[in-house]
C-alpha cells in the first residue's frame, strides 16, 4: 500500500543542509519562520532546530479553495500573531505541487511590507505547477505522486510518521 521515498536519516541529513544554507545566508539578519499548518510542522520543528541562528516562529492556517485559481486570494483561518513589517520572513511549507496556495499567501504577506519574503519547502513537485513561482530553499525534486509522512497527510493519516512514503493510487481514490 506504501513505499518509502526518503527514510527518516535521508530527511534528516537534507533538513540539516538546507537549515545549514539559511544559517549563512540569514546571518546577522532577523530570520522569521512562518509556517502553514499542519502538513509543514514537523520539518519546521527540525528545520528549526538545526538552525545555528536565532530565529522567532509564528503560523497561520490557511482555506485553499477553487476561486482562488483565479483571484490568487487565500482565506485565512487563523493569521498570524506578529506583524512581519520589515522582518526577514522565511515561508516554511511541506509541500509546492500546483504553487496556487503559497502563490497566494505570497502576494497576501507582500502587502505587509516584510524587508523580505523567502519559501523553503522540504519538497517540490514541479510537474504540477500551475503558476510561476520557485522556491528559494527546496529539499527534494519529486515527481507526481501523492506522498505521507514526516507531517504530510492523507485524510489526516499518516502525519506521525518518521519518514516520507508514496501512497498507492488506488489508496488515494477509494475515497
Ligand atoms: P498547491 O501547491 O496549491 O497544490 O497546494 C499544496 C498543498 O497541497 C500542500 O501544502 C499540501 O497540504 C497539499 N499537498 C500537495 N501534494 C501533497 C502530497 O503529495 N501529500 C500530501 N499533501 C499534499
Ligand atoms: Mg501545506
Amino acid at each position: 500500500m506504501m513505499e518509502t521515498l526518503f527514510t527518516a536519516e535521508v530527511i534528516q541529513a537534507k533538513v540539516k543542509e538546507l537549515a545549514a544554507r539559511v544559517s549563512s545566508d540569514y546571518q546577522g539578519k532577523d530570520l522569521h519562520l512562518v509556517t502553514i499548518l499542519k502538513g509543514a510542522l514537523v520539518f519546521l520543528a527540525d528545520f528549526s532546530r538545526a538552525l545555528t541562528i536565532q530565529a522567532t516562529l509564528d503560523f497561520m492556517v490557511v482555506a485553499s479553495y477553487a476561486a482562488a485559481r483565479s483571484t490568487g486570494e487565500v482565506r485565512i483561518l487563523k493569521d498570524l500573531d506578529f506583524p512581519i513589517k520589515n522582518r526577514d520572513v522565511l515561508l516554511v511549507e511541506d509541500v509546492i505541487d500546483h504553487g496556487i496556495t503559497i502563490q497566494a499567501l505570497v502576494q497576501t504577506l507582500l502587502l505587509r511590507q516584510p524587508a523580505s519574503l523567502k519559501i523553503c519547502t522540504l519538497l517540490d513537485k514541479p510537474s504540477r505547477r500551475a503558476v510561476a513561482i520557485k522556491p528559494d530553499y527546496n529539499g527534494f525534486v519529486i515527481p507526481d505522486k501523492f506522498v505521507v509522512g514526516y507531517g504530510l497527510d492523507f485524510n489526516e493519516q499518516y502525519r506521525n510518521l518518521p519518514y516520507l512514503a508514496t501512497l498507492r493510487k488506488e489508496v488515494c481514490e477509494r475515497v
